[in-house]
């Protein structure tokens, strides 16, 4: 295969194209966290990066070139479109959406067939610009269409995409009229990266809720298709920003600065002027410190950098007025001569000179409303070669999952804000010293290279891996022909959401008569061997299957019911059981017990089954996302408490157990190969849930596993439901009676 290469698609090139009247035109480097953080990315991989260049219409032959020499490829967008798709739909209403500002969207339907155009324009571009082993990497709400669009046309081409604001609850994201539309686009990706678990929950709620994709863990299946949500927090290239730090350049910038500040205190924000940036908040904190704490007034400078940004959107517009008027406040009412107490400007900063910045401040203030991730923090941090300096941190960036150590807080209390800004003044240096370690560490175990890597292998790694083909009429005529012509049969099944539907009450699950006469005819043909394989414990099966000659492997393994036990029941009528794999309660057993019953306090419907050997937690009757939610922090949780206990904790089809790792329903049907019970020349294994994988994989090549429902599997065939493997066992039986006949 030819090398693959990288393909970065995204609305912003990392650099904006200025046209000038007076002479050719200029290339600057893009604001905003994607071109920065993105940037140092690709420098590590290489490759081609297509997007706009910032500038309406198409870019002229010099530019274009002046691009191509960084390996950047501009894609057109006229005037119009720039105020429709750019200005309305993405940032007017996308951005707003993301940020869960949902009173601030605004949409209108003719903006929204402009966005369809351009991102068929970035997807032409993708399928020009690549060879089909190529990764495609889009990213961004601006590009959502994208990753469909190029798998309509090439199917068979890795396209991942990466969000790099945050995803809102589902109950936000349905406010949205394209919602379908949207997450359909992302939906197609093989990869969507996020930057925390929170967004990835949401996504993957959405995903479900109004696409009706199965949910399996982290991956989403639709149509076949499985995409996986996962989590990258972006990082900074913290080697490129100390080696900066220690430069001559910035050691200038700071005496400069050194000597407009004096031995004042400083307090510094810098971001894109933005109202999910929590500026005008942040500037009321600052002014409660000086009526709070008069002792700082003449002694701290507030600094806010605000980059201008999405200029001609309305809502931008008006906080900047707001900006620039509290700011005037402030100053008037608590500066005087020789005293400003805020310095604000309302343009961006070089490089140097917002390094020199990040190591002079004494509070780096990101405080956010809301933030995907926010990448100044960690800039700030990279900084600090000195292992000084107090980050103060809003709760509501995704940064603040990761620098955890650091003071949090919530914009909204101003009041608290400015405490910690007093607190944060007033730190001793042992103290600064510590959490800055911390900090520094965490930043740099995570860079924009380690970012980019993780990146690419989960787009690049999926050998073997996907959803099984569906066992349709040719395919299963072929299976039962081939069964038909076999002198030894078996079929190993499970039974839960395989042989029948999942129901709300488990205890009165009755087989229909159709399925239970054709298990039985099957299993009293001279030759063939039927089993059930199952987590349910063994009083059930036994019950269920009480005169059926057919083997049952209960609790995954743990106990074993031979097939003519059925025929010679025992005094009180029930088959005979056996334990098969020992495996004694531990002391984990009661832990698990009571982490389970507590979860089913806070879970309506949800309950707990005790087995010999394992015990579950079920939510099949909870509200889905709830279940789904508490699912995930319980086997989390027991995954943590039971680690080196020899336990196996699964997150299954609506339930989560915990049983011994050592039993198994792969290791129970080795074990019945070992004593040559399938050794036949047809075999047929099926299971719905991810407990049956291992069964699967025991049998590779040398059975037709099948898979019950739609997900990623190693079964070779997968059918849509119970009444379809149904259909299939009847043809199975009815083959012989008919031969017999
Ligand atoms: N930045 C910039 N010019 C400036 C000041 C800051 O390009 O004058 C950069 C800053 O270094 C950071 C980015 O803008 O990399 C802001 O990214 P962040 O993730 O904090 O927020 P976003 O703008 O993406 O919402
Ligand atoms: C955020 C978005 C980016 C965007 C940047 C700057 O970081 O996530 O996609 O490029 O802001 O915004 P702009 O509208 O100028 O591209």
């Amino acid at each position: 295969m030819a090398e693959r290469r990288l393909i970065i698609i995204s609305n912003r090139l990392p650099v904006t194209v200025e046209s000038r009247e007076d002479g050719p035109a200029r290339l600057k480097p893009s604001s905003g966290g994607l071109a920065t953080g993105l940037r140092a990315a690709q420098e590590s991989r290489g490759g081609t990066w297509i997007g706009w260049s910032g500038d309406a219409g198409a870019p002229s032959p010099e530019v274009t070139a002046a691009l191509a020499k960084h390996d950047l490829a501009a894609v057109p967008i006229s005037a119009e479109e720039i105020e429709s798709y750019y200005r309305r739909i993405s940032n007017q209403c996308l951005w707003p959406l993301m940020h869960s500002f949902d009173e601030r969207m605004q949409f209108r339907k003719a903006d929204w067939h402009r966005y369809v155009d351009v991102n068929q324009r970035f997807a032409d571009r993708v399928l020009s610009e690549s060879a089909p082993e190529d990764l495609a990497f889009v990213q961004d709400f601006h590009l959502s269409l994208v990753p469909r669009m190029v798998k309509q046309k090439r199917p068979e081409q890795r396209v991942g995409f990466f969000l790099h604001t945050p995803f809102p609850s589902a109950h936000v994201f349905r406010t949205f009229p394209e919602r379908r539309a949207f997450l359909e686009g992302l939906a197609a990706a093989d990869v969507v990266g996020v930057h925390t678990s929170g967004y990835a929950r949401h996504l993957l709620d959405c995903f479900r809720e109004r696409l009706g994709a199965h949910i399996s863990g982290d991956e989403a299946i639709l149509d076949g298709h499985r995409c996986r949500v996962v989590v990258r927090p972006l990082g900074v290239d913290s080697c490129d920003w100390e080696t900066r730090a220690r430069s001559e350049a910035v050691a200038k910038e700071m005496e400069a600065l050194s000597a407009a500040f004096g031995d004042r205190r400083l307090l510094l924000g810098v971001e894109r002027m933005d109202y999910t940036k929590g500026i005008p908040e942040r500037l009321r904190a600052f002014e409660l410190l000086l009526e709070r704490h008069p002792e700082w007034s003449g002694r701290v400078h507030f600094l806010q950098v605000a980059v201008p940004s999405r200029l001609g959107v309305e809502d931008y517009e008006e906080l900047e007025r707001e900006v620039a008027t509290l700011v005037g406040c402030i100053n008037s009412r608590h500066g005087r001569i020789g005293y400003q107490p805020v310095h604000y400007q309302f343009r961006g900063v070089t490089r140097d000179r917002l390094v020199a910045l990040y190591r002079m401040a004494d509070v780096c203030l990101v405080t956010p409303l809301r933030d995907g991730l926010n990448l100044v923090a960690k800039e700030f941090i990279a900084s600090r070669i000195d292992g000084r300096g107090n980050l103060l941190l809003s709760e509501f960036a995704g940064a603040a999952q990761e620098l955890r150590g650091t003071p949090v807080v919530n914009p909204r209390d101003v009041e608290d804000m400015a405490e910690k800004l007093h607190r944060g003044l007033s730190t001793g240096e042992d103290e600064e010293r510590r959490t800055m370690a911390h900090l520094r560490e965490v930043v740099a175990s995570n860079t924009a290279g380690t970012w980019m890597e993780t990146c690419w292998t989960d787009l690049a790694d999926d050998e073997g891996r996907g959803v099984p083909a569906p066992l349709d009429e040719g395919a299963a005529r072929r299976v039962v022909e081939e069964w038909g012509t076999a002198k030894r049969c078996a079929l190993v099944l499970d039974f839960d959401g395989t042989l029948v539907e999942l129901q709300d009450d488990p205890e009165a699950v009755v087989p229909p008569r159709l399925v239970l006469d054709a298990l039985e005819a099957l299993a009293r043909e001279d030759g063939t061997h039927v089993w059930i394989v199952s987590g349910r414990d063994s009083a059930f099966l036994s019950r269920t299957f009480r005169s059926i000659p057919v083997g049952l492997v209960a609790e995954h393994g743990a106990v074993i019911s031979w097939p003519d036990r059925a025929v010679h029941r025992n005094a009180e009528g029930d088959r005979d059981l056996e334990v098969w794999i020992e495996a004694p309660r531990g002391d984990w057993y009661e832990l698990a017990r009571e982490r389970m019953e507590a979860v089913t306090r806070s879970v309506a419907g949800s309950f707990v089954e005790q087995k010999s050997t394992g015990i579950c937690w079920h939510h099949r009757k909870a509200e889905p996302s709830v279940g789904l939610a508490a699912a995930r922090s319980l086997h989390a949780e027991l995954s943590n408490l039971l680690a080196g206990r020899g336990v196996r904790v699964e997150l299954g089809r609506d339930v989560v157990e915990a049983r011994p790792a050592d039993v198994t329903k792969g290791e129970a049907v080795e074990r019945l190969r070992g004593a040559g019970h399938l050794d036949v020349d047809a075999l047929i294994v099926a299971g719905d849930d991810t407990t049956d994988e291992s069964m699967f994989e025991a049998f590779g090549e040398r059975a037709h596993t099948v898979l019950v429902g739609e997900r990623v599997s190693v079964a070779r065939w997968r059918v849509g439901g119970p009444s379809d493997l149904r259909r299939l066992l009847g043809a199975l039986a009815d083959l012989r009676a008919s031969g017999d006949s």
